[in-house]
Protein backbone atom coordinates (compact mmCIF):
# COMPACT_ATOMS: atom_id res chain seq x y z
CA UNK A 1 0.00 0.00 0.00
CA UNK A 2 2.77 2.62 1.09
CA UNK A 3 4.44 1.80 -2.50
CA UNK A 4 0.65 2.24 -4.23
CA UNK A 5 0.78 5.68 -2.29
CA UNK A 6 3.97 6.82 -3.36
CA UNK A 7 3.19 6.05 -7.11
CA UNK A 8 0.07 8.20 -6.53
CA UNK A 9 2.15 10.88 -5.20
CA UNK A 10 4.34 10.77 -8.23
CA UNK A 11 1.64 10.64 -10.13
CA UNK A 12 0.08 14.04 -8.90
CA UNK A 13 3.16 15.94 -9.36
CA UNK A 14 3.50 14.64 -12.79
CA UNK A 15 0.53 15.50 -14.32
CA UNK A 16 0.63 16.64 -17.56
CA UNK A 17 -0.30 20.30 -17.41
CA UNK A 18 -3.79 20.71 -17.67
CA UNK A 19 -5.22 23.01 -20.54
CA UNK A 20 -4.72 26.30 -18.38
CA UNK A 21 -7.52 28.72 -17.97
CA UNK A 22 -7.32 31.95 -19.31
CA UNK A 23 -5.45 34.39 -17.32
CA UNK A 24 -4.99 38.34 -17.35
CA UNK A 25 -2.12 39.67 -15.53
CA UNK A 26 -3.15 41.19 -12.40
CA UNK A 27 -5.52 38.33 -11.89
CA UNK A 28 -6.01 36.81 -8.49
CA UNK A 29 -5.46 33.23 -8.10
CA UNK A 30 -8.36 31.56 -9.42
CA UNK A 31 -10.61 29.72 -6.84
CA UNK A 32 -10.28 26.22 -7.67
CA UNK A 33 -12.67 24.60 -10.15
CA UNK A 34 -15.59 23.03 -9.01
CA UNK A 35 -14.75 19.17 -7.94
CA UNK A 36 -15.37 16.57 -11.08
CA UNK A 37 -14.92 12.91 -10.28
CA UNK A 38 -11.21 11.99 -10.42
CA UNK A 39 -10.99 8.87 -12.49
CA UNK A 40 -7.41 8.09 -10.91
CA UNK A 41 -8.58 8.92 -7.51
CA UNK A 42 -7.86 6.76 -4.79
CA UNK A 43 -8.21 6.39 -1.36
CA UNK A 44 -6.98 4.53 1.86
CA UNK A 45 -10.60 2.86 2.01
CA UNK A 46 -10.16 1.64 -1.84
CA UNK A 47 -10.79 -2.51 -0.90
CA UNK A 48 -7.64 -4.55 -1.57
CA UNK A 49 -6.21 -6.39 1.07
CA UNK A 50 -6.93 -9.43 2.12
CA UNK A 51 -6.40 -11.03 5.56
CA UNK A 52 -4.71 -14.80 4.05
CA UNK A 53 -2.19 -12.35 3.12
CA UNK A 54 -3.11 -11.70 -0.32
CA UNK A 55 -4.25 -8.57 -1.72
CA UNK A 56 -5.45 -6.88 -5.26
CA UNK A 57 -2.56 -4.64 -6.88
CA UNK A 58 -3.07 -2.64 -10.16
CA UNK A 59 -1.37 -3.52 -13.49
CA UNK A 60 2.55 -3.24 -13.60
CA UNK A 61 2.29 -4.89 -17.32
CA UNK A 62 -0.54 -4.61 -19.60
CA UNK A 63 -0.83 -6.75 -22.74
CA UNK A 64 -2.44 -3.77 -25.33
CA UNK A 65 -2.94 -5.89 -28.10
CA UNK A 66 -3.31 -6.29 -30.98
CA UNK A 67 -6.69 -7.77 -31.61
CA UNK A 68 -6.40 -11.59 -32.86
CA UNK A 69 -2.67 -10.82 -32.45
CA UNK A 70 -2.26 -13.79 -29.96
CA UNK A 71 -3.16 -12.21 -26.55
CA UNK A 72 -4.56 -14.90 -24.95
CA UNK A 73 -2.02 -17.39 -25.87
CA UNK A 74 0.65 -14.68 -24.41
CA UNK A 75 -0.82 -14.05 -21.14
CA UNK A 76 -1.73 -17.93 -20.46
CA UNK A 77 1.96 -18.41 -21.06
CA UNK A 78 3.12 -15.67 -18.43
CA UNK A 79 0.80 -17.14 -16.30
CA UNK A 80 3.15 -20.36 -15.90
CA UNK A 81 5.81 -17.43 -14.05
CA UNK A 82 4.67 -18.26 -10.30
CA UNK A 83 5.48 -14.55 -9.52
CA UNK A 84 2.38 -13.59 -12.21
CA UNK A 85 -1.36 -12.86 -11.25
CA UNK A 86 -3.34 -12.34 -14.17
CA UNK A 87 -6.46 -11.04 -14.54
CA UNK A 88 -9.02 -13.73 -15.85
CA UNK A 89 -10.58 -11.23 -18.17
CA UNK A 90 -10.48 -8.53 -20.74
CA UNK A 91 -11.13 -5.37 -18.31
CA UNK A 92 -11.49 -2.69 -20.69
CA UNK A 93 -10.72 -0.08 -18.36
CA UNK A 94 -9.09 2.52 -20.38
CA UNK A 95 -10.97 2.25 -23.85
CA UNK A 96 -14.50 2.45 -22.30
CA UNK A 97 -16.06 5.26 -21.28
CA UNK A 98 -18.08 3.42 -18.63
CA UNK A 99 -15.67 1.62 -16.99
CA UNK A 100 -13.00 4.33 -16.99
CA UNK A 101 -15.56 6.58 -15.10
CA UNK A 102 -15.94 4.58 -12.50
CA UNK A 103 -12.76 5.22 -11.77
CA UNK A 104 -9.34 3.51 -10.54
CA UNK A 105 -10.71 1.61 -7.67
CA UNK A 106 -12.71 -0.10 -9.66
CA UNK A 107 -10.02 -1.10 -12.17
CA UNK A 108 -8.26 -2.21 -8.61
CA UNK A 109 -11.44 -3.99 -7.65
CA UNK A 110 -11.24 -6.20 -11.09
CA UNK A 111 -7.54 -7.39 -10.09
CA UNK A 112 -6.84 -10.89 -9.20
CA UNK A 113 -5.64 -11.57 -5.24
CA UNK A 114 -1.73 -12.00 -5.56
CA UNK A 115 0.87 -11.76 -2.90
CA UNK A 116 2.80 -8.74 -2.27
CA UNK A 117 5.63 -9.93 -4.75
CA UNK A 118 3.97 -10.97 -7.50
CA UNK A 119 3.01 -8.85 -10.82
CA UNK A 120 -0.37 -8.25 -11.70
CA UNK A 121 -0.81 -8.44 -15.58
CA UNK A 122 -3.93 -7.64 -17.75
CA UNK A 123 -4.53 -7.87 -21.32
CA UNK A 124 -7.34 -5.80 -23.01
CA UNK A 125 -6.23 -6.48 -26.75
CA UNK A 126 -8.94 -3.34 -27.75
CA UNK A 127 -6.14 -1.01 -26.01
CA UNK A 128 -3.53 -0.76 -28.87
CA UNK A 129 -6.28 0.65 -31.47
CA UNK A 130 -7.74 2.93 -29.03
CA UNK A 131 -6.56 6.76 -29.32
CA UNK A 132 -7.54 7.70 -25.76
CA UNK A 133 -5.46 5.02 -24.56
CA UNK A 134 -1.95 5.16 -24.31
CA UNK A 135 -2.40 9.12 -21.92
CA UNK A 136 -5.06 7.26 -19.62
CA UNK A 137 -2.40 4.50 -19.31
CA UNK A 138 0.21 6.67 -18.68
CA UNK A 139 -1.51 8.96 -15.90
CA UNK A 140 -2.08 6.04 -13.97
CA UNK A 141 1.89 4.76 -14.05
CA UNK A 142 4.54 6.40 -16.77
CA UNK A 143 6.47 3.40 -15.47
CA UNK A 144 4.31 0.74 -16.37
CA UNK A 145 5.47 -1.92 -19.08
CA UNK A 146 3.78 -2.70 -22.17
CA UNK A 147 3.13 -6.08 -24.43
CA UNK A 148 2.53 -5.73 -27.46
CA UNK A 149 1.80 -8.91 -29.78
CA UNK A 150 1.69 -8.77 -33.22
CA UNK A 151 1.08 -10.97 -36.15
CA UNK A 152 1.37 -10.30 -39.96
CA UNK A 153 -1.18 -7.75 -40.81
CA UNK A 154 -2.55 -9.32 -43.62
CA UNK A 155 -3.40 -12.63 -41.51
CA UNK A 156 -4.59 -10.48 -38.49
CA UNK A 157 -7.18 -9.04 -41.12
CA UNK A 158 -8.37 -12.90 -42.07
CA UNK A 159 -8.23 -13.83 -38.42
CA UNK A 160 -10.41 -10.52 -37.50
CA UNK A 161 -13.33 -11.30 -40.59
CA UNK A 162 -13.28 -14.89 -39.04
CA UNK A 163 -14.03 -13.81 -35.73
CA UNK A 164 -16.34 -11.04 -36.98
CA UNK A 165 -18.03 -13.74 -38.79
CA UNK A 166 -18.54 -16.62 -36.50
CA UNK A 167 -20.08 -14.08 -34.12
CA UNK A 168 -22.97 -12.96 -36.57
CA UNK A 169 -23.55 -16.69 -37.53
CA UNK A 170 -24.32 -17.01 -33.62
CA UNK A 171 -26.50 -14.10 -33.90
CA UNK A 172 -27.75 -15.16 -36.91
CA UNK A 173 -27.13 -12.03 -38.33
CA UNK A 174 -26.17 -11.63 -42.13
CA UNK A 175 -23.04 -12.66 -43.44
CA UNK A 176 -20.89 -10.28 -45.04
CA UNK A 177 -18.56 -12.02 -48.08
CA UNK A 178 -14.90 -11.17 -47.37
CA UNK A 179 -14.80 -9.35 -50.67
CA UNK A 180 -17.88 -7.11 -50.12
CA UNK A 181 -15.95 -5.83 -47.06
CA UNK A 182 -12.35 -5.97 -47.85
CA UNK A 183 -12.84 -4.22 -51.21
CA UNK A 184 -14.65 -0.78 -52.55
CA UNK A 185 -14.80 -0.49 -56.13
CA UNK A 186 -11.82 -3.12 -56.46
CA UNK A 187 -9.79 -1.44 -53.73
CA UNK A 188 -8.77 -2.09 -50.61
CA UNK A 189 -11.40 -0.57 -48.32
CA UNK A 190 -9.68 2.14 -46.14
CA UNK A 191 -12.91 2.11 -43.98
CA UNK A 192 -12.79 -0.92 -43.35
CA UNK A 193 -12.28 -0.98 -39.66
CA UNK A 194 -10.57 -4.75 -39.63
CA UNK A 195 -7.83 -3.12 -41.75
CA UNK A 196 -7.29 -0.04 -39.80
CA UNK A 197 -6.48 -1.92 -36.91
CA UNK A 198 -3.32 -3.68 -39.13
CA UNK A 199 -1.96 -0.60 -39.52
CA UNK A 200 0.66 -1.13 -37.01
CA UNK A 201 2.40 2.36 -37.13
CA UNK A 202 -0.49 4.85 -36.74
CA UNK A 203 -1.30 2.85 -33.32
CA UNK A 204 1.89 3.14 -32.35
CA UNK A 205 2.81 6.39 -32.89
CA UNK A 206 0.02 7.80 -30.33
CA UNK A 207 1.68 5.00 -27.64
CA UNK A 208 4.93 6.30 -28.54
CA UNK A 209 3.59 10.00 -27.66
CA UNK A 210 4.01 8.83 -23.83
CA UNK A 211 6.17 5.90 -23.20
CA UNK A 212 9.68 5.53 -24.46
CA UNK A 213 9.87 2.68 -26.62
CA UNK A 214 11.86 0.71 -24.24
CA UNK A 215 8.63 0.46 -22.13
CA UNK A 216 6.81 -1.54 -24.98
CA UNK A 217 7.85 -4.74 -25.95
CA UNK A 218 6.90 -6.08 -29.07
CA UNK A 219 6.14 -9.89 -28.97
CA UNK A 220 6.09 -11.88 -32.57
CA UNK A 221 2.89 -13.60 -32.43
CA UNK A 222 3.93 -15.69 -35.43
CA UNK A 223 6.61 -17.27 -33.63
CA UNK A 224 4.99 -17.46 -30.63
CA UNK A 225 2.61 -19.90 -31.83
CA UNK A 226 5.51 -21.91 -33.76
CA UNK A 227 7.94 -22.17 -31.04
CA UNK A 228 7.10 -20.18 -27.97
CA UNK A 229 10.04 -20.88 -25.52
CA UNK A 230 12.13 -18.52 -27.72
CA UNK A 231 9.86 -15.45 -27.43
CA UNK A 232 8.70 -16.37 -24.19
CA UNK A 233 12.38 -16.20 -22.51
CA UNK A 234 12.40 -12.60 -24.21
CA UNK A 235 9.42 -11.67 -22.74
CA UNK A 236 10.75 -12.75 -19.14
CA UNK A 237 14.25 -10.90 -19.66
CA UNK A 238 12.06 -7.95 -20.11
CA UNK A 239 9.79 -7.50 -17.85
CA UNK A 240 12.92 -8.62 -15.75
CA UNK A 241 11.27 -11.79 -14.16
CA UNK A 242 13.56 -14.35 -12.71
CA UNK A 243 14.05 -16.84 -15.59
CA UNK A 244 11.59 -19.82 -14.90
CA UNK A 245 9.69 -20.62 -17.90
CA UNK A 246 10.79 -23.53 -19.99
CA UNK A 247 11.13 -26.16 -22.44
CA UNK A 248 8.85 -28.51 -20.19
CA UNK A 249 6.22 -25.59 -19.99
CA UNK A 250 5.04 -26.90 -23.66
CA UNK A 251 4.42 -30.01 -25.69
CA UNK A 252 3.07 -30.35 -29.41
CA UNK A 253 -0.25 -31.28 -29.65
CA UNK A 254 -0.14 -32.95 -33.40
CA UNK A 255 -4.29 -32.97 -33.73
CA UNK A 256 -4.64 -29.63 -32.69
CA UNK A 257 -1.07 -28.63 -34.73
CA UNK A 258 -0.60 -26.29 -31.86
CA UNK A 259 1.86 -26.24 -28.79
CA UNK A 260 -0.35 -26.86 -25.28
CA UNK A 261 0.64 -26.12 -21.97
CA UNK A 262 2.02 -27.68 -18.85
CA UNK A 263 1.48 -26.23 -15.79
CA UNK A 264 3.00 -28.06 -12.42
CA UNK A 265 1.72 -31.22 -14.39
CA UNK A 266 -1.65 -30.01 -15.70
CA UNK A 267 -1.77 -29.66 -19.14
CA UNK A 268 -4.48 -27.58 -21.19
CA UNK A 269 -4.42 -26.12 -24.65
CA UNK A 270 -6.35 -22.86 -25.87
CA UNK A 271 -9.53 -22.59 -26.40
CA UNK A 272 -10.58 -24.22 -30.16
CA UNK A 273 -11.71 -20.62 -31.66
CA UNK A 274 -8.23 -19.78 -31.96
CA UNK A 275 -7.51 -22.00 -34.32
CA UNK A 276 -10.42 -21.46 -37.00
CA UNK A 277 -9.33 -21.56 -40.45
CA UNK A 278 -9.63 -18.22 -42.55
CA UNK A 279 -11.71 -18.17 -45.19
CA UNK A 280 -10.65 -19.03 -48.80
CA UNK A 281 -9.27 -15.45 -50.17
CA UNK A 282 -9.62 -14.95 -54.06
CA UNK A 283 -5.25 -14.55 -54.37
CA UNK A 284 -5.57 -11.63 -56.14
CA UNK A 285 -7.10 -9.82 -52.96
CA UNK A 286 -4.71 -11.25 -51.35
CA UNK A 287 -2.12 -9.99 -53.26
CA UNK A 288 -3.26 -6.52 -53.25
CA UNK A 289 -3.32 -6.51 -49.25
CA UNK A 290 0.16 -7.58 -48.84
CA UNK A 291 1.10 -4.85 -51.17
CA UNK A 292 -1.05 -2.58 -49.53
CA UNK A 293 0.67 -3.44 -46.37
CA UNK A 294 4.25 -3.39 -47.64
CA UNK A 295 4.46 0.40 -46.82
CA UNK A 296 2.77 0.55 -43.10
CA UNK A 297 4.96 -2.87 -42.46
CA UNK A 298 8.01 -0.23 -43.15
CA UNK A 299 7.14 2.62 -41.17
CA UNK A 300 6.17 0.20 -38.66
CA UNK A 301 9.55 -1.51 -38.49
CA UNK A 302 11.45 1.75 -38.47
CA UNK A 303 9.39 3.16 -35.50
CA UNK A 304 10.19 -0.12 -33.46
CA UNK A 305 13.67 -0.27 -34.81
CA UNK A 306 13.13 -3.87 -35.59
CA UNK A 307 11.67 -5.84 -38.94
CA UNK A 308 9.50 -8.71 -38.67
CA UNK A 309 9.39 -11.89 -41.15
CA UNK A 310 5.60 -10.53 -42.71
CA UNK A 311 4.92 -11.46 -46.25
C1 LIG B 1 -12.75 6.18 -1.31
O1 LIG B 1 -12.94 5.18 -2.33
C2 LIG B 1 -14.15 4.45 -2.22
C3 LIG B 1 -14.17 3.45 -3.36
O2 LIG B 1 -13.22 2.48 -3.17
C4 LIG B 1 -15.34 5.40 -2.30
O3 LIG B 1 -16.53 4.66 -2.12
C5 LIG B 1 -15.23 6.46 -1.22
O4 LIG B 1 -16.28 7.41 -1.39
C6 LIG B 1 -13.88 7.19 -1.33
N1 LIG B 1 -13.76 8.11 -0.19
C7 LIG B 1 -13.36 9.36 -0.36
C8 LIG B 1 -13.24 10.18 0.88
O5 LIG B 1 -13.11 9.83 -1.44
C1 LIG C 1 -7.17 -15.14 -0.26
O1 LIG C 1 -8.40 -14.46 -0.34
C2 LIG C 1 -8.84 -14.12 -1.65
C3 LIG C 1 -10.09 -13.28 -1.55
O2 LIG C 1 -11.13 -13.94 -0.92
C4 LIG C 1 -9.06 -15.40 -2.45
O3 LIG C 1 -9.47 -15.09 -3.75
C5 LIG C 1 -7.75 -16.18 -2.50
O4 LIG C 1 -7.94 -17.42 -3.15
C6 LIG C 1 -7.22 -16.43 -1.08
N1 LIG C 1 -5.89 -17.02 -1.20
C7 LIG C 1 -5.44 -17.97 -0.41
C8 LIG C 1 -4.06 -18.45 -0.65
O5 LIG C 1 -6.12 -18.42 0.50
C1 LIG D 1 -7.33 4.55 -38.68
O1 LIG D 1 -6.97 4.65 -37.30
C2 LIG D 1 -6.25 5.81 -36.97
C3 LIG D 1 -5.81 5.70 -35.52
O2 LIG D 1 -6.88 5.51 -34.65
C4 LIG D 1 -7.13 7.02 -37.24
O3 LIG D 1 -6.39 8.19 -36.92
C5 LIG D 1 -7.52 7.03 -38.70
O4 LIG D 1 -8.40 8.08 -38.93
C6 LIG D 1 -8.18 5.73 -39.09
N1 LIG D 1 -8.37 5.73 -40.53
C7 LIG D 1 -9.53 5.39 -41.08
C8 LIG D 1 -9.60 5.44 -42.57
O5 LIG D 1 -10.49 5.03 -40.42
C1 LIG E 1 11.42 -26.51 -15.75
O1 LIG E 1 10.60 -25.88 -14.77
C2 LIG E 1 9.99 -26.75 -13.84
C3 LIG E 1 9.14 -25.91 -12.90
O2 LIG E 1 8.38 -24.98 -13.59
C4 LIG E 1 11.04 -27.51 -13.07
O3 LIG E 1 10.40 -28.43 -12.19
C5 LIG E 1 11.95 -28.26 -14.03
O4 LIG E 1 13.01 -28.86 -13.32
C6 LIG E 1 12.53 -27.32 -15.07
N1 LIG E 1 13.23 -28.10 -16.08
C7 LIG E 1 14.44 -27.81 -16.50
C8 LIG E 1 15.02 -28.66 -17.57
O5 LIG E 1 15.05 -26.81 -16.08
C1 LIG F 1 -4.74 -32.60 -28.36
O1 LIG F 1 -5.77 -31.95 -29.11
C2 LIG F 1 -6.93 -32.72 -29.28
C3 LIG F 1 -7.83 -32.01 -30.28
O2 LIG F 1 -8.22 -30.73 -29.80
C4 LIG F 1 -7.56 -32.94 -27.91
O3 LIG F 1 -8.76 -33.70 -28.05
C5 LIG F 1 -6.58 -33.67 -27.02
O4 LIG F 1 -7.09 -33.78 -25.72
C6 LIG F 1 -5.25 -32.95 -26.97
N1 LIG F 1 -4.27 -33.80 -26.29
C7 LIG F 1 -3.43 -33.34 -25.39
C8 LIG F 1 -2.52 -34.31 -24.78
O5 LIG F 1 -3.41 -32.15 -25.09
Amino acid sequence: MAAFLLGLLLFVTQSPPVPSRPTHPGDVPPSPAPVQPDPFALNDSSPSAHPNGTLQQLPAVIIIGVRKGGTRALIEMLSLHSAVAAAQNEVHFFDWESHFQRGLPWYLSQMPFSLPEQTTVEKTPAYFTSAKVPERVWRMNPDVKLLLILRDPTERVLSDYTQVYYNRLQKHKRLQPIESVLLKDGEINLDYRALNRSLYHLHMENWLRYFPLDSIHVVDGDQLIRDPLPEMKQVERFLELEPQINASNFYFNKTKGFYCLRDHGRERCLHDSKGRAHPLVDPSILQKLFRYFHEPNRKFFELVGRTFNWS
